[in-house]
């Protein structure tokens, strides 16, 4: 079962030019899955949340384009919060970890590169749905070492 500190804040490159900065991202590097579909929230209105689910099988790296956000991480046991606010960072988040995103500034553009295709059957949305989930691993895991 993952949990909160496989979630991991990653750097990426960054181009310094008088003209502008420049960043980017290549399949595989420098995040750790191969990238099926590409999402971006934005003119979030103040006070707005997203997310509040977690995923069965996706993996998922979020980078604040523009503005910044702050990604509520839980793993069943404990919480934290991750606040992005810049465009040469990213945040992985990999499955089975529930999240929410809040506190979006104003003009706040949230990129996420996902490693599937878009499948509702792999969410989560109910949390206490979520802790089921976790339990019923946990159990399976430890029959199948007895
Ligand atoms: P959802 O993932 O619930 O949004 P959030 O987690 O940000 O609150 O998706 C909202 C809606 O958009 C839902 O009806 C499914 C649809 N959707 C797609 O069709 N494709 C996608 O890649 C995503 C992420 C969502």
């Amino acid at each position: 079962m993952n949990c909160l500190s496989d979630c991991r804040t990653i750097p990426l490159p960054k181009i310094p030019d008088d003209r502008g900065n420049l960043s980017f991202i290549e399949a595989g590097r420098p995040i750790p899955f191969v990238i099926k579909r590409v999402y971006w929230i934005y003119d979030v209105p103040g006070g707005e949340v997203r997310g509040g689910h977690a995923y069965k099988e996706l993996q998922e790296f979020f980078v604040a384009l523009s503005g910044s956000f702050d990604v509520m991480l839980d793993d069943g046991k404990e919480r934290k919060i991750a606040s992005l606010n810049r465009s040469y960072f990213g945040l992985y988040v990999p499955n089975m970890i529930w999240r929410h995103l809040e506190n979006f500034s104003t003009n706040a553009v949230c990129l996420i590169l996902a490693s599937k295709a878009y499948a509702e059957d792999d969410y989560l949305r109910n949390y206490e749905e979520f802790i089921k989930f976790i339990r019923e691993e946990e159990h399976s895991a430890l029959q199948v070492r007895r």
